[in-house]
């Protein structure tokens, strides 16, 4: 049984080195995953893989059904999670097409289902979450990147906003002023729904664009994929190496 689940974003709905034996549909207490689970060998490692956005990536943000998604993958027998996000870059040094590796979140989300404690409890449940990420498997990323030779950011906060549109530059001076570093649509409540289930959860983040107002001119969906074509190259390499230490 695979114990490593893969979380695919914006730019990864397919991980072409996975030889796909089986596509498992899940249906969950709290409704369907994105999709199928598939399940398959990753340079030789049984893993699982969801594309966060389904397969056709036609699910935004905002409807993703963070609960059903997690709960399938830990039925399925994951430990782990590494969850690929694509971001925006509001530090000076987070350059479209870096690979960065978030330590903390700050969640600008609202109106999403973000536990999964929330009937018939026994007793009120407050997980810990001053660490949002699992610092393990961190290190271990951390380390599989040395290895492929890919450079990564380590240690910066990601801003979870709402979307699906975009922030406004006055937006992002508010969240680099809070200290966020980088900035997404689906890293909460994921992170902390995988920490209800006790899983090792951590975001490998692919700068897609400078934040709005960091850049010049408009930000499109076509400058967008193309960052990501090469960035999801370089998580591939790193995924390779992971493999070996998971
Ligand atoms: N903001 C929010 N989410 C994103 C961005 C952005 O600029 N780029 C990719 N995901």
């Amino acid at each position: 049984m695979a114990d490593l689940a893969i979380i695919g974003g914006t730019g990864l709905t397919k991980l072409e080195s996975l030889k796909i034996s089986d596509r498992e549909i899940v249906h969950t207490p709290y409704g369907e995953p994105s999709g199928p689970l598939s399940h398959g060998q990753l340079y030789g490692k049984e893993i699982m893989f969801l594309p966060r956005h389904g397969y056709g990536h036609t699910i935004p943000p905002h409807k993703v059904n963070y609960r059903a998604n997690l709960w399938a993958l830990k039925e399925a027998g994951a430990r782990c999670v590494f969850a690929v996000a694509a971001v925006g870059g509001i530090r000076g040094d987070m350059l479209p097409g870096k690979i960065v590796l978030p330590d903390q979140i700050i969640d600008y989300t609202w109106s999403r289902v973000t536990t999964f404690f929330e009937e018939g409890l026994k007793q009120v449940i407050h997980i810990d979450f001053t660490h949002p990420y699992a610092e393990a498997l961190r290190q271990k990323i951390l380390q599989a990147a040395a290895a492929a030779n890919v450079p990564v950011i380590n240690g910066v906060t990601y801003a979870a906003t709402q979307g699906p549109r975009l922030e406004t530059a006055a937006e992002i001076d508010r969240l680099e002023k809070d200290g966020c570093g980088i900035v997404g649509m689906t890293g909460m409540p994921e992170a902390a729904l995988a920490r209800e289930l006790e899983m090792d959860y951590a975001t490998c983040a692919v700068v897609a664009n400078w934040a709005a107002g960091r850049g010049t001119g408009e930000i499109t969906m076509k400058e967008i994929e193309a960052e990501l074509a090469g960035g999801m190259k370089k998580v591939a390499k790193i995924l390779a190496q992971l493999v070996k230490l998971v």
